[in-house]
């Protein structure tokens, strides 16, 4: 595996890598979840195919208020484990390198974008879709894979990759977990051990609602009384949103069926959790 911090060192070696090369956009601190991001570009890049991995945190998708300055940087761990799972090529660049003095050029998706985690993080994906489309555009992968725990994301690139003809394939990969529901994530760390007991209440109350669907119920005022209930047993969680949309446009429905997501955010203390439930 090869470590590479220069945008120019980066393209070159990709350009020059065996086909397909497949991206795994990441920002450190890789977990199980991330893992199996890149389990899967190794498969989709076969052999003879490369598997480039990044790992940037990217400041201008955080808020000012957020968790930018604390947010966990083991790099050295994160490159043990990229190595162990077959990464060939992994790009760490610093920020200077990825926005130079004066830069001002930014993606702003104006639809998938501003409901859910856009409305209570303003600016973030404008800051995802900028990083991400620079990660394209340096690396160049004809394949790039996201995680289906952050769905508001996968649907936002999604959208953007098509909008602007990149023909860059997006593979979603199912949300990995513990075996108590809690969608992995780099953020678990900073839960209290009260806090880490409740924190499993997203994923019953996707259950419960998706039990109550399947039961017949398919009012998405209804489903949405289940959610927020089953979350009124987690009394240190706080709901920043739970909601019911279309699983492309992310546009509220008010029917519940094949092609929805119910999606939650929760804060327990400043720690925000976020989890999905997708009917297919
Ligand atoms: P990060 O939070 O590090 O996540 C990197 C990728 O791992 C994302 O595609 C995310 O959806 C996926 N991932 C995280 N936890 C997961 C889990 N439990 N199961 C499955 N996949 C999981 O998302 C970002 O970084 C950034 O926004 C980025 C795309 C790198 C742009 O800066």
């Amino acid at each position: 595996m090869k470590v590479i911090q220069s945008i120019s060192a980066t393209a070159r070696a990709c350009r020059n890598a065996p086909q397909p090369v497949v991206l795994v956009p990441t920002m450190g601190a890789l977990h199980r979840g991330h893992t199996t991001l890149i389990d899967r570009a190794r498969k989709l890049a076969g052999k003879k195919g490369t598997v480039v991995a990044s790992i940037f945190v990217n400041p201008s998708q955080f808020g000012p208020k957020e968790d930018l300055s604390r947010y966990p940087r083991p790099f050295a761990a994160d490159r043990k484990l990229c190595e162990a799972h077959g990464v060939d090529l992994l790009f760490h660049p610093d920020a200077a390198e990825i926005y130079p003095e004066g830069f001002s050029t930014w993606v702003d998706e104006r639809v998938v974008s501003l409901p859910l985690c856009g409305a209570s993080r303003p600016g973030h994906f404008r800051g995802v879709c900028t990083v991400v489309l620079k990660l394209f555009n340096i690396v160049r992968p004809s394949i790039a894979v996201f995680g289906l725990k952050d769905f508001q994301q996968c649907a936002v690139i999604r959208r953007m990759t098509r909008d602007l003809d990149l023909g860059i394939r997006i593979e979603p990969v199912e949300t990995v977990r513990e075996p108590d529901g809690l969608a992995l994530s780099s953020r678990n760390v900073y839960l209290t051990p009260e806090e880490r007991a409740q924190a499993p209440m997203l994923r019953e109350a996707l259950l419960a609602a998706e039990s109550a669907w399947r039961a017949g119920e398919t009012r998405a005022s209804a489903i949405r009384r289940i959610l927020l209930r089953t979350l009124g047993r987690a009394p240190l969680g706080r709901i920043d949103y739970a909601e019911i949309a279309d699983a492309d446009s992310l546009q509220p429905v008010k029917t519940v069926g094949p092609g929805v997501v119910m999606a939650l955010a929760v804060f327990f203390g400043r720690t925000r959790l976020i989890d999905n439930l997708w009917i297919r």
